[in-house]
């Protein structure tokens, strides 16, 4: 009889064969024969990002960018563009810089090793098992969240899913089930079951279970303890954050914009002059009156009240947006941001449109504002 890690691998291989959904990366080379480069750049975006979401970029991208060799040359700003909506942009300059660090290397090809791979910025363990097996089908884990919770639950292990300990154990259920005869030479297949698995069927909320091929082998299933595998954890604190954005037009209509510090959230991004502070009950923010000194900005008079106020979530911080307008003075003459290295330009909207800026000041910068200026 064959043994039940051979089992789950040989089930898990022929659901993914008949179930895997239809992604832009995929095709057409099966798991394990992929255009490395495309995977490079596929796991790079999928890092923090859905994949339906990233299906939607990913081909955009490649026309952009349809080599590695292209990647490599480009200019980082132009790669940042390109990345504009996806957040967490330390990827973009990540992907870009493993880019010309292969074609670097004596043959400019990706390495076959994770090892090896773990040594490009931005490729941590997961990132190089998953171009490792999927692109050379190496046979070495790829192990996610979404791999990590599918193991958790099929073996009932009562951990948290980023707790320590977790990452070892599924490190090792992940590297018995590539060892097994089914897998050999299906590496890559396997690693994407597991995590297409933890996508579609075995997700944290309300896993499907009636749809999974492992429900007969799932051992959290069979104690009924898969909503509470894996064990929660408590919600990390968010630092609340106040942003003020000052949106500034001149007579022939174009807006200022000023480039973010080079390190730090939304590194060296563009935005509308901008000043964080902290925000909280007893933190009132900033008046009308203190913004254009704050901001360096001398001369500017602010309408009395913001324009509008939103907040916009990123993982670790809540940041409250306030957005301000005035009408460029006739001698208005703006130096750099108040953080130095902080260049400031005039732009149209449609310049605007096509630089690297966050998704909050798109939200700021690209809206029609007519209106507000009008005198
Ligand atoms: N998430 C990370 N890698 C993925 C892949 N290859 N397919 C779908 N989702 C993924």
């Amino acid at each position: 009889m064959a043994s039940r890690d051979s089992r789950i691998a040989r089930t898990l291989l022929e659901w993914f064969d008949a179930a895997a959904r239809d992604l832009p990366w995929r095709p057409p080379g099966r798991a394990g024969r992929r255009d490395p480069y495309h995977t490079l750049v596929s796991e790079f975006m999928l890092q923090q990002t859905q994949a339906a979401r990233v299906a939607e970029r990913f081909p955009r991208f490649l026309a952009r960018f349809p080599s590695l060799a292209h990647l490599a040359r480009a200019d980082e700003q132009d790669v940042l563009a390109e990345w504009s909506g996806l957040g967490y942009y330390a990827r973009a300059r990540n992907l870009h810089a493993a880019a010309r660090a292969v074609a670097d290397l004596p043959h400019a090809r990706l390495p076959h090793d994770p090892d090896q791979l773990t040594a490009l910025p931005g490729v941590g363990r997961y990132t190089a098992g998953a171009i490792a097996s999927l692109a050379f089908n190496t046979p070495t884990p790829a192990v996610d969240g979404n791999v990590s919770r599918v193991i958790l639950r099929l073996e009932a292990k009562d951990l948290p899913l980023a707790g320590p300990g977790t990452l070892a154990f599924a490190h090792g259920r992940a590297t018995q089930l590539l060892a097994t005869e089914p897998a050999r030479a299906s590496a890559g297949a396997l690693n994407e079951a597991l995590i297409e698995l933890g996508a579609t069927i075995c997700t944290p909320r309300s896993p499907r279970c009636e749809a999974c091929p492992l429900a007969r082998e799932c051992r959290a299933r069979k104690l009924k303890a898969q909503a509470r595998i894996p064990r929660a954890k408590p919600p990390a604190r968010q630092k609340h954050l106040r942003a003020d954005s000052v949106l500034i037009r001149d007579r022939a209509g174009r807006l200022l914009i000023e480039r973010r510090p080079r390190t730090g959230l939304w590194a060296a991004m563009w935005q509308a002059p901008t000043l964080e502070s902290p925000a909280g009950p007893d933190e009132p923010g900033p008046t009308a009156r203190q913004l254009p000194r704050l901001l360096h900005l001398p001369g500017l008079n602010l309408g009395p009240r913001p324009v509008e106020t939103f907040t916009h979530a990123t993982t670790h911080r809540l940041v409250q947006f306030r957005i301000w307008t005035a009408a460029a003075p006739r001698d208005f003459a703006p130096g750099p941001g108040p953080a130095g290295d902080q260049p400031r330009e005039w732009k149209k909207q449609d310049q605007i449109a096509m630089l690297a800026i966050s998704n909050p000041q798109r939200r700021i910068l690209l809206a029609d504002r007519d209106s507000l200026f009008d005198r």
